[in-house]
């Protein structure tokens, strides 16, 4: 380790080694199977990006949909703070679309050009010569220009292009206005000497590029993403683009708080520091998990819920005698504390409303007192209500977004020697459908008699279950993916009833799925047992 602790504290900070972090949770994030979120949702978690402090929100991709356009427009409307970046690909229209989407930012605002670089994606997916794509990636950056100052370029799939070749794009790139240079690992294919060296060939290589900002973009599929953005930072890269809990396309991005992290915790022995509030952090990652219905594994490093927990008798001696000998960083140093205890049966609406917005949470009149009827419900049914306690609940009472069918009544019956049954009553708006069904456990029978109602075949393709808080009383959160044909859905709910969070996790990823077709179920009703 070099460097002592009494070095690092007098260590000055110079400019040109902050590296900008570059959030992408919002579109690459986003592009993980199962884990869209809605325009409420993506709001709700560029304003928590934005009091984490990140340089850069990538809001999405607004060509891709309506919806996405609508998103990075709200965004570049409402979110104060940090730029906010769109993607477009090297076509007129997609730059028209984008620079529409983000003109609310104002100067803030950053349209991001990308284009396929390497042998096998010019081969097989865009059937372009080598000049057609040097003129290609020029000519969108030059067009970007015409409506924004801030213009990045990707040469996606960077890492496995020639490196002569990458030069002469990002050099054309370069000379036609790009003002950031961002070098994706788009399949996750590199490893870090590799990958450092490719950093300092184009340091070498392309003139000019002294003048812009290297972004790098790893992906993780060979679990090297943060490995290899460190890597590229020894090299002259000053920008990391990354995603919370790793979220992304197959194995995900470089992860957030990991790189972060690893930056603060041995800024001694990288020399570089990022302007992320690191306490943040674990309320980030929380947000995110619970927006997305995307779990965080136990293990995972940083937020996950292992990160700091010391098992073994001589880990747990040596911590209390000195914090230092198993922790190289404080749990309140990413926003973990020990004493989440929040509010109880009897607190009012005031002290509960300034506790949601101290957690980030602005409500609205109404969906505040949707909340707080909840919060009571929940205050009566265990002794300690916890912050992700509240985070569940303004998920579901608030974010859950429209919904065709809701939970009005559930039984189960089920023992070790009794055929588990389950009877269900379902309510869409004044409708009312009851049924029962068997399974091969309770949860299996609530869920078989979900389909039977709304006459919707459901797969389970995940299935999982953590308690969110600790005790016996603990809400069990329930995370589930669920495929309707070719189309998959993630729902998430938590309850003190493990079978009744299934069954409404079951039920937001069935809304999800209809409001999706933007139809009730077809085919043969549901069975209606009359008006109310
Ligand atoms: O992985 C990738 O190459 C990308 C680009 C669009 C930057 O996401
Ligand atoms: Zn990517």
């Amino acid at each position: 380790m070099t460097g002592s602790k009494k070095e690092r504290k007098t260590m000055t900070r110079s400019k040109k080694d902050r590296v900008i972090i570059f959030d992408t949770t919002l579109r690459d994030g986003e592009q993980c199977p199962g884990a869209s979120m809605g325009l409420r949702e993506k709001l709700e978690v560029a304003g928590q990006l934005a009091r984490l402090n990140v340089d850069i929100i990538e809001a999405g991709f607004p060509i891709a949909s309506p919806g996405d356009f609508e998103a990075v427009k709200a965004i570049a409307e409402q979110i104060k703070g940090p730029r906010i970046c769109g993607l477009a690909r090297c076509m007129n229209k997609d730059i028209e679309r984008c620079a529409e989407a983000i003109a609310p930012a104002g100067a803030r605002g950053r349209i991001h050009v990308f284009l396929a670089t390497s042998e096998i994606h010019r081969k097989h997916k865009l059937k372009k010569a080598k000049a057609e794509i040097v003129k290609t990636a020029a000519a969108g950056v030059k067009y970007a220009r015409k409506f924004c100052k801030d213009v990045q370029f990707s040469p996606e799939d960077a890492a496995r292009t020639e490196p002569d070749f990458l030069a002469e794009v990002v050099r054309a790139a370069i000379d036609a206005g790009a003002t950031t240079i961002n070098i994706p690992d788009t399949v996750g294919y590199t490893v870090p000497h590799e990958f450092r060296d490719l950093i300092a060939y184009l340091y070498d290589h392309v003139n000019g590029i002294d003048k812009v900002t290297v972004h790098v973009h790893c992906h993780n599929d060979l679990g090297l993403a943060v490995a290899n953005s460190l890597s590229a930072i020894e090299s002259g890269a000053r920008g990391v683009e990354c995603t919370i809990n790793g979220l992304g396309e197959r194995a995900g991005n470089c992860s957030l708080e990991e790189i972060v992290m690893a930056i603060k915790t041995r800024e001694d022995a990288l020399g570089v520091w990022t302007g992320v509030k690191t306490e943040e952090i674990f309320r980030t990652s929380r947000l995110v998990s619970q927006l997305t219905g995307m779990v965080v594994q136990r293990n995972k490093a940083i937020v996950g819920a292992n990160a700091f927990a010391h098992e073994a008798g001589i880990h747990q001696d040596g911590i209390l005698k000195e914090r230092t000998t198993y922790e190289i960083m404080c749990p309140q140093d990413v926003g973990i504390h020990d004493t989440e205890l929040v509010l109880g049966k009897h607190s009012g609406r005031h002290a509960f409303k300034n506790h949601l917005q101290k957690m980030g949470f602005h409500l609205t009149a109404e969906e505040l007192e949707k909340a707080y009827d909840s919060f009571i419900k929940l205050a009566d049914k265990k002794k300690t209500v916890y912050d992700d306690d509240l985070v569940s609940i303004v998920q579901e009472q608030v974010y859950e977004g429209p919904r065709v069918f809701t939970l009005d009544y559930l039984h189960v019956s089920t023992g070790n020697q009794t055929v588990p049954t389950a009877t269900v009553r379902l309510r869409r708006e004044k409708e009312v459908f009851e049924d029962a069904a068997c399974g091969d456990g309770p949860v299996d029978a609530a869920l078989k008699t979900i389909d039977r109602i709304a006459n919707v075949q459901g797969k389970m393709m995940d299935f999982s279950l953590q308690a969110i808080t600790k005790g016996k009383d603990a809400v069990g959160e329930v995370s589930m993916q669920v495929a309707y044909g070719d189309v998959v859905v993630a729902g998430k709910a938590s309850s003190t009833d493990i079978v009744e969070a299934s069954a409404k996790a079951y039920l937001s990823c069935l809304n999800r799925y209809l409001m999706s077709r933007k139809k009730a179920p077809a085919k043969k009703k549901p069975q209606s047992r009359g008006k109310k």
